[in-house]
């Protein structure tokens, strides 16, 4: 089936109409292994995607291969300290040059013929190229011979990288949300921990679901009791920016009593919570004392996995004496993640069914789930985008 007779001229209506009288994206879009194909090229090779943490190319002479869309990549840091990712690829047979993470690297050679590059991806030498004895240990420097580039570009701790190259420069991609988060000093954020899940559902049910509060009552009524439903904001976008948030009255004990703050931080971010998605798949929350990210990785139409990585500020990510905060900070998350995966998977479920096939949607809390499915819609039929 081709993707525009999912996505067709009604559907567009339907994301576009007053939200009461709308829907979301059809089951097709959650379950099909078309789509799931088409969404890797129109979706996630053309945007700017999450790639890789950088504190996994902590030292120079790092070579890390990563899975993004569907194409493996290799991520190297240089002696000039910039992260750089290519195709895994070797320009000669095709060999898969990198497997697994390397350290103390000054090339990359690959198994096949030997054949080298230097971790800016240069060609630096063909072993018996000329025949027996004959190596070439100055190839022509052209861009033919060297490793095939792939757009990258890094923001603190998270590497993004466009596989298309035509997505634009990554400073503008990420200007809206550096905007929103004026007042966090985020270079004082360090790793505190980090968590992994296998989920059978689609990754776009995990995003709909981490910008959604609408839930919190439901399947978190722990969480309701900190902030009411009447107290959190209804979801906000702007362009490829999902957010919600909230202003709460204390502290809750769960989210680590205790932590220091950000430096300096602006009194009125003192009691926030902030959530913001960057389309389609970089999610975080951030408050006055933490940074959590968390993203739904793709594996095909109904299968994800997903990795939380929890920052704070300081010494909160290490010292002793906020162990315990930190440990109830990553306790809560593992707790509230396996609370959403059960929800996850019964949408998944409720994907294969006959009786749905997009849902009828509350006014105050569901425009932002009609804008998410606008976007993909868009990057899947990019003429649409001067339509609505
Ligand atoms: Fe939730």
């Amino acid at each position: 089936m081709n993707k525009t007779q999912w996505l067709d001229e009604a559907l567009w209506q339907r994301l576009n109409a007053p939200t009461s009288e709308g829907s979301t994206l059809p089951n097709a879009a959650y379950i099909d292994p078309e789509f799931f194909q088409e969404e890797r090229e129109w979706v996630f090779k053309k945007n700017w995607v999450f790639a890789e943490f950088a504190h996994k190319l902590a030292e120079t002479g790092t070579v890390h291969p990563v899975q993004v869309a569907g194409q493996s990549l290799l991520l190297t840091k240089d002696t000039d300290g910039i992260i750089r990712a290519f195709h895994n690829v070797c320009i000669h047979r095709g060999a898969a040059l990198i497997k697994e993470s390397k350290t103390n690297c000054r090339n990359i050679v690959c198994p096949n013929h030997s054949w080298s590059y230097s971790l800016k991806g240069k060609l630096l030498a063909r072993p018996h190229f000329f025949g027996g004895d004959q190596h070439d240990t100055q190839p022509t420097d052209c861009v033919s011979s060297n490793l095939v580039e792939v757009h990258c570009d890094t923001w603190h701790d998270w590497i993004f990288v466009n596989l298309d190259g035509q997505a634009g420069a990554f400073s503008s991609h990420i200007a809206p949300i550096v905007e929103k988060l004026e007042g966090y000093d985020l270079e004082s954020l360090h790793l505190g921990g980090s968590l992994n899940f296998d989920i059978q559902a689609n990754w776009k049910l995990a995003i709909e679901n981490f910008i959604e509060p609408y839930h919190v009552f439901s399947c978190h009524p722990w969480l309701h009791s900190f902030v009411t439903m009447a107290e959190r904001d209804p979801p906000t976008f702007e362009d490829h920016i999902l957010s919600c948030g909230y202003t709460f009255k204390e502290t809750d004990p769960t989210r680590g009593e205790g932590l220091p703050y950000f430096p300096n931080l602006p009194d009125h971010k003192k009691n926030r919570g902030e959530w913001y998605v960057l389309f389609p798949n970089f999610a975080f929350e951030i408050f006055p004392d933490q940074l959590v990210v968390f993203i739904p990785t793709p594996i095909d139409a109904g299968v994800s996995k997903e990795t939380i990585s929890l920052y704070f500020v300081g010494d909160g990510a290490h010292s002793e004496q906020y162990h315990h905060a930190r440990n109830a900070v990553i306790k809560n998350w593992h707790d509230l993640n396996l609370e959403d995966i059960g929800i996850l998977e019964r949408m998944q479920e409720g994907r294969l069914s006959d009786g749905f096939d997009g849902g009828v949607l509350s006014p105050y809390w569901d425009p932002v789930q009609q804008h998410f499915a606008r976007l993909i819609y868009q990057a899947m039929v990019p003429t649409s985008s001067m339509g609505g």
